[in-house]
Order: structure tokens, then sequence, then C-alpha cells
């Protein structure tokens, strides 16, 4: 029987009874090599991909997650990687070649904005980055060379929100492939494949996993776009997952569905008495009507998630004072964890940032970024409340 339902294959796709102990779920394959009977069935394996070879190449923790996460997410196919970077960056250079373009959004996580401004450009491959907020500047952008449209809604660490919808209509209108980093917001809140998006990528890191104890990555699409990116630049750049991580990441998305209730509800309770706080100059959380891309993320989220933004009055010192301040929540970077994580990014993730290009991105001197885990919410304002006073 094909299960349809997103907490059923949360829980039950990719998994399967072992056939030699009849353990209930995927055992841990902790193998680098796989044997085979005869030199013939090695050849078929190599020439087919029938069977498992080697771990770079795949591993049974490995399939067991990609078919999770390529269910959730509505694709046909998905390669797991080694970190959500390892995602990022084996599909745009499987993708992209001299000579060619990209328009992404200018307000892309750190690491992906450095690959495309810092790395790309070495091997020819230019980015312009524009405020995908609003549709018009990307469609004004694309040149003849083109070759994809790179966006990540909601954003890190600022939470802008682009309209998936009307990037999908253009990128179709100019030929062009369209990827989005759904980091934020999991395929719980958003699935951007549905609303026409080429391909998804995560840093399955975060809620994905969702206990901070497994880096990991993923790329979801179509199955020759994701065979083309495994069977390519993946095998021989080599940024697999292991098998423990990509077993551990199996069980963290068995509960996504009710650890992102959860997250959704306790976000928005904590985004609504931070915006009514006298020390806080402005909230960013899309789940807040004063939000300027709320109307969007109605319409393509089903719960804005767990991370939002928050900016104090004072700037930079103040920002410091805040986080030093708090005593239950843990001053660290990543999201999406069970516990409240919270980053001063101005003193932290975006130091070397000049501070012109920190506000470029929306990134203030007194923003501190929150990811709201699942403690009750009254003990996570309570925190908040003691060291903003
Ligand atoms: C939105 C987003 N994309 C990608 C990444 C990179 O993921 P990883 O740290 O797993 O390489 C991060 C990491 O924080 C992120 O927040």
């Amino acid at each position: 029987m094909k299960y349809k339902k997103f907490d059923t294959l949360a829980i039950h796709a990719g998994e399967s009874t072992d056939p030699h102990t009849g353990a209930v779920d995927t055992p841990i394959y902790q193998a680098t090599t796989f044997a085979y009977e005869s030199a013939d069935e090695g050849a078929e394996r190599f020439a087919h991909g029938t069977g498992f070879v080697y771990t770079r190449w795949g591993n049974p923790n490995i399939s067991a997650l990609q078919e999770k996460i390529a269910a959730l997410e509505g694709g046909e196919a998905c390669l797991a990687t080694a970190t959500g970077m390892a995602a990022v960056a084996t599909t745009i250079l499987q993708l992209v070649q001299s000579g060619d373009h990209i328009v992404a959004s200018n307000y892309l996580y750190s690491a992906t904005n450095t690959l495309c401004a810092k790395y790309l450009p070495k091997f020819g491959v230019q980015t312009s980055f524009v405020d995908t907020s609003n549709p018009k500047n990307v469609e004004r952008t694309i040149q003849k060379n083109t070759k994809l449209v790179y966006i990540e809604t909601p954003s890190n660490p600022a939470l802008q929100i682009t309209d998936i919808k009307a990037i999908t209509t253009l990128s179709k209108q100019a030929g062009l492939l369209s990827l989005i980093d759904n980091t934020f917001a999991t395929p719980f809140n958003q699935k951007p494949i549905a609303l026409g998006l080429d391909l998804v990528i995560h840093s399955a890191t975060k809620f994905l996993c969702g206990h901070g104890d497994a880096m990991g990555g993923a790329v979801i699409g179509k199955k020759d776009l994701i065979e083309q990116i495994t069977k390519g630049m993946h095998r021989d750049l080599g940024g697999v997952i292991s098998p423990f991580n990509a077993w551990l990441i199996a069980r963290g998305i068995k509960t996504l569905s009710v650890r992102m209730e959860r997250h959704n509800r306790n976000a928005l309770e904590v985004a609504r008495f931070l915006q009514r706080h006298p020390k806080v100059e402005r909230v960013y959380y899309p789940g807040l009507p004063e939000h300027p891309g709320h109307e969007i993320a109605k319409k393509q989220m089903v719960g804005f998630s767990g991370v939002m933004s928050f900016e104090v009055k004072g700037g930079y010192e103040s920002g410091k004072r805040t986080v030093n301040a708090l005593k239950l929540c843990t001053q660290a970077v990543s999201l999406g964890d069970t516990r409240t994580l919270v980053c001063h990014s101005a003193s932290t993730t975006h130091s070397t940032v000049t501070p012109e290009a920190r506000r470029a991105g929306g990134i203030t001197d007194g923003l501190i970024r929150l990811s709201v885990g699942l403690e009750d919410p009254q003990d996570i304002i309570a925190d908040l409340d003691q060291a903003l006073g």
C-alpha cells in the first residue's frame, strides 16, 4: 500500500524491516564497501548502479534517508550530502559552467553567498545578487547567459520572504532552473516543488535532524537532475554523509510533524511577546501581520517555523548585553534544535562582514537571531524578559 499523508511518510518512507533480523527500522550499515559474488556481478553494479559498491557511491542508510526526504518534499528523487553546504556547492557546481550567470537573493545564507561571490568567479561564473522579495528585480537581472535563479525563503537571518510561485513562473518563461534553500521552513511548512520550483536544498543539520547531533544536507527534484548531480560532482567531490548521520537524521525526521507544530506555535507566542516589549525595536517573523512578507508567507507556508530575528534598542553593545544575560536560551550558532538557540549576528556569524554589507543584508547592529526550541514557551519568554530587563 502506498501512503501519501505527510505524517505517515515521515515515519514510514524509506524504512524497511531488516530481512535478516526482523529489526523494524533500518539498521546502521557502518560499512565503506560491499562485497559482490563475482566479477560479473561487480561489473553489473558498476555499470547500472544496482546494489551497493562503495559508500561514496551509496549506502543503505543514505538511500533510506533520501527516500524519506524525497517523499516529504514531493520530489521524484533526493541526494543526501555530508552538510547543507555540500548540497549547495555540489548542486551549483554540477549545473553551471564557465561563462554562466546566476541570479540570487541578496540575503542568502552567508556561506552560500561566499560560494557565489568569491569562489564561482574563479571558474568564470558570475552572480548578480538582487532583492528577490520583488520578483521584478529578478526579471530585469536575467541575462542571455543566465543559467539559474537561487532563492532562500524565509532567509537567514533576517527572515525576508520571496514569492516562490512568482519566481517559478518567471524562471520557466526564461528557460532557467530555479533553486530554493528550504532549510528554515522545512517541507512540513512549505513545499516548493508543488509550486513549480525545480530543486529544493536543505541543511538537514537543522530542523530535519532536529536534535543538534548530526550534520547533513539534501537536494531534491526530478530524477534525471538528481541523478546528474549524484553521478557527477557528488561522487567525485565526495561530500558524502556518513551512514550514522544519515540514520540519525532519518530518525529525527520521524518526529518532524510534531516538532514543527510546536516550533511554529512557540515561535509565534515568543514573537508576539517580543513585539510588545519596550526594549525591542523590531521583530522579524513572517508569522506577524506587520512583516512585509506576511501575506506571501501565508499563501505559501502552512506555519511560519521556529526562527525569528529581533532588534534590541541601543545597537551593537545592547545586542551583546542581551544575549549575555540569557540563562535558558543558549548562545550558539545553528538552529532547528530542541533547545532554544540565540545568536547576536553582528558580533558572531557576520563579524567579518563590513557594517555596510551587513546592513544591505538586513543585519543591523542590534539584531539577535532566535531559534525557538521545544521548551515551554512561558519559560523562554521569562528568560527573554529578564535579559531584556
Ligand atoms: C539557510 C541555510 N542554508 C544552508 C546552511 C548550511 O548548512 P550546513 O551548516 O549544514 O552546511 C545553513 C547553515 O546554517 C543555513 O542556515
